[in-house]
Parts: structure tokens; C-alpha cells; sequence
């Protein structure tokens, strides 16, 4: 079966969220594999979205961050626990926004194209099991109107995921 997400080309970024959102929620609806679920959102966010360069998860493991589904080129697989823009993330229980990744103290930098980054933490009974990442080739390509919208996103997963 053929999954498809279509977006109106020329609106704004809010008018995408609110068009991708409902379809990506339809696309988890009935299916169960938290993999391949957060496959699906990695690949319907960086083919619809405008500078999204690197999308993916990592997974807390232990004092580890393990890298998970994504789209994008090759990442670093572990990151330690509260290092980097997705550790900040971890141990603030808060979406990170960097506007220029250069400036971020601790920075992990994947890829020397990664220019600014957004770090949400995906939280199960109040602990960080996962955070999704995404990396933009543009600086400052993210803002508050990504915050809502990926956090809503964000809340859907933890009730999907059997991991
Ligand atoms: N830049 C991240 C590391 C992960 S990659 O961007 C895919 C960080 O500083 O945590």
C-alpha cells in the first residue's frame, strides 16, 4: 500500500505543520512498530519541511544517547547522556533551539553542514526515553512556531512506542 503526505507548496511553515501534522497521526494510526513509526515521521518531516537537513531520534540507553531512525546523512551513532544539543535537551526535560550550532557550547557536530538545530525530548511517565533531532543547513531555521508543533508531535509517540 502506497503511504503519501502532500502539502500545498508556497504556504507558511505554520500552514505545513498544521497540514503534516493530522497525516502524520493518520500514517501511526494503525500501525504498532514504534520503528517503523518514527521511520515514517523522520522521512514525512525532512521531504515536506524547508531546510529540514537531518532528521532522527536517539534513544536513552544507560548514560548513552543511541542513535535511532532518521533521514539524512551518516550521524554519530552514541553521544553520552547530557552531552551535546540533545543532551542539554535530556537533562532540561526542554526543547532545545540553537540558531547557530557553532555558538553552542559542546555542540556535537555530525555534519560540518549542519548549521542550527532543534531538540525536542520525548517523554514517557516524565522521564526522556527519546529525543527527536533535526539539523537545518540554514541558520536559524527554527523558532517557536517549530517548538508547538514538533512537541505536539512529540506527545504522540510515547502512547505508540513499545520500546
Ligand atoms: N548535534 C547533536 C548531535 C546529533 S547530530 O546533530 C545528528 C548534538 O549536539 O547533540
Amino acid at each position: 500500500m502506497e503511504n503519501n503526505i502532500s502539502i500545498s507548496p508556497n504556504i507558511s511553515k505554520e500552514e505545513k505543520y498544521k497540514s503534516i501534522l493530522p497525516q502524520i497521526k493518520s500514517l501511526l494510526e494503525d500501525e504498532t512498530n514504534s520503528i517503523a513509526n518514527m521511520s515514517n515521521i523522520c522521512a514525512a518531516l525532512k521531504y515536506n519541511m524547508d531546510g529540514f537537513f537531518w532528521v532522527g531520534f536517539y534513544f536513552v540507553q544507560a548514560n548513552e544517547l543511541v542513535v535511532g531512525p532518521y533521514q539524512g546523512p551518516l550521524a554519530c551513532t552514541r553521544i553520552k547522556l547530557y552531552d551535546g544539543v540533545c543532551g542539554a535537551s535530556v537533562k532540561e526535560k526542554k526543547t532545545i533551539i540553537v540558531d547557530d550550532v557553532n555558538k553552542f557550547p559542546g555542540h556535537i557536530a555530525c555534519s560540518s553542514d549542519s548549521k542550527s538545530e532543534i531538540v525536542i525530548p520525548i517523554l514517557r511517565n516524565n522521564e526522556v526515553f527519546a529525543v527527536l533531532d533535526i539539523d537545518s543547513d540554514k541558520y536559524a531555521n527554527f523558532d517557536n512556531i517549530d517548538k508547538i508543533y514538533l512537541e505536539k508531535l512529540a506527545d504522540i509517540i510515547p502512547a505508540k512506542a513499545g520500546i
